[in-house]
C-alpha cells in the first residue's frame, strides 16, 4: 500500500487521475490532494471518503510514496524536485523535466524498463505523442522506420478548462482566436525555428521514448473545436516492405490500441468513441502511394486518459514494482 499525493486534483487531468486511481484500485493507504490556495478547502470524495483539498506547500509531502503531478510547468518546476528530494517518486505531467537526460520519459506499453529503481522523477509524455507511441513502436520493430509526419487535430480539453470554457461558451478568452467554428495551426508558443512548442514537443518526445535519436520528424499541431479527444493523421516511411493486412494485425488488439478500420463499413475512428475510453484507436491504415515503403494511419484517444491521466497512473503501476 502506498501514500499518494495528486497536485492539480482539481483540475481536468487531476480529477481523471482520481478516478483512474478509483477504478483501477491503486492500493492506497493515505491520500492527499493538492491544488491552488483558490480551491484550498474544497471537499472531494475519493474510494468512499471526503477529502479537503489542501493549498500546495512543499511541507506536504513528507512520509509519502508516489506524487501525481498535474498542475503545469510552472509548479512542476518549483515543487517536483522539493518532492523528489524528500524520497517521493514523482510521475510528472508537464513538459518541464520531459528531455532531461536523467529523467526517463514512458509510455508504459512501450518503454517500461526506462524507468530504474534509482529514478525518483518519471516524466509522463505529451497527450498527442502518447497516442502515437504504440503504432510507431509496433511498424518500427517490424519494419524499422525511416521518417515521421505528425499532422494533429488536437481538442480543446487539451488546454484544460480554459480550453473548454471558449469553445462552450463561443468566447476568445484563451486562444488567439475563436475556436468554435475555426482551426487554429498553433498549439503553445512559436520558436524561432518557425515551429511551435507542441511540435517541437512532437519531435523531440518521439526520438526519446522510441530511443532513435536521429529519427527524421516533422509535425504541424492544430486545435479543432472538438471538446474530448485527439485525432492525430501519422504518415511513416519505412525500411523495409510490409503488407497493410499485417500492419493491421500489429495494431489489433495490442499494446492498448484496438483497431478500427472497415471503411466499406464507415468503420473509422473518431473523437466520440474515444471520449472516456482508454484504448487507443487505429484506422485508416493504407498505403502512401506516394512512397516504395510509405504508411499512413489516423490514432484517436481520450487526451485526458490516455494522453495525460491513465498514461501517469500505468507509470505509477510500474513504480509498485520497484
Ligand atoms: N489537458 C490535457 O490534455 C493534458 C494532457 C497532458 C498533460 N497535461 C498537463 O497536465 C497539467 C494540468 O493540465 P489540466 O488540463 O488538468 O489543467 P487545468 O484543468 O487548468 O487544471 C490545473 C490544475 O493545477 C492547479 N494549479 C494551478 N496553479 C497552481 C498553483 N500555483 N499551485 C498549485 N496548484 C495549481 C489548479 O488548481 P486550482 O483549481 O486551485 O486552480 C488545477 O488543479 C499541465 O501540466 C498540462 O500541461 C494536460
Amino acid at each position: 500500500m502506498k501514500k499518494v499525493i495528486v497536485v492539480g486534483a482539481t483540475g481536468l487531468v487531476g480529477e481523471t487521475i482520481r478516478n483512474i486511481l478509483e477504478e483501477r484500485e491503486f492500493p492506497i493507504s493515505e491520500v492527499k490532494f493538492l491544488a491552488s490556495s483558490r480551491s484550498a478547502g474544497k471537499e472531494i470524495l475519493f474510494n468512499g471518503k471526503s477529502h479537503v483539498v489542501k493549498a500546495l506547500s512543499g511541507d506536504e509531502f513528507d512520509g509519502f510514496d508516489i506524487a501525481f503531478f498535474a498542475a503545469g510547468s510552472d509548479v512542476s518546476k518549483e515543487y517536483v524536485p522539493i518532492a523528489a528530494e524528500k524520497g517521493v517518486r514523482v510521475v510528472d505531467n508537464s513538459s518541464y523535466f520531459r528531455m532531461d537526460e536523467n529523467v526517463p520519459l514512458v509510455v508504459p506499453e512501450v518503454n517500461p524498463e526506462a524507468i530504474k529503481e534509482s529514478d525518483y522523477i518519471i516524466a509522463n509524455p505529451n497527450c498527442s505523442t502518447i497516442q502515437c507511441m504504440a503504432p510507431l513502436f509496433q511498424i518500427n520493430k517490424h519494419y524499422g522506420i525511416k521518417r515521421v509526419v505528425f499532422s494533429t487535430y488536437q481538442s480543446v480539453s487539451g488546454s484544460g478548462v480554459k480550453g473548454l470554457k471558449d469553445l462552450d461558451e463561443g468566447i476568445q478568452e484563451f486562444y488567439p482566436f475563436p475556436i468554435k467554428g475555426n482551426v487554429i495551426p498553433h498549439i503553445d508558443s512559436f520558436l524561432e525555428n518557425g515551429y511551435t512548442k507542441e511540435e517541437m514537443k512532437m519531435i523531440n518526445e518521439t526520438r526519446k521514448i522510441l530511443g532513435i535519436d536521429d529519427l527524421k520528424v516533422t509535425a504541424t499541431t492544430v486545435r479543432v473545436p472538438v471538446r474530448f479527444a485527439h485525432s492525430v493523421s501519422i504518415n511513416v516511411e519505412t525500411e523495409k516492405d510490409f503488407s497493410v493486412d499485417d500492419v493491421k494485425e500489429l495494431m489489433d488488439c495490442k499494446l492498448g490500441m484496438k483497431l478500427m478500420d472497415d471503411v466499406s463499413n464507415l468503420v473509422y475512428p473518431l473523437p466520440i468513441f474515444a471520449e472516456g475510453k482508454d484504448e487507443i484507436l487505429i484506422g485508416r491504415i493504407r498505403r502512401d502511394e506516394s512512397l516504395e515503403h510509405g504508411l499512413n494511419l489516423w490514432s484517436v484517444a481520450d487526451n485526458i486518459r490516455k494522453g495525460a491521466a491513465l498514461n501517469a497512473v500505468q507509470i505509477g503501476e510500474l513504480l509498485l514494482r520497484s
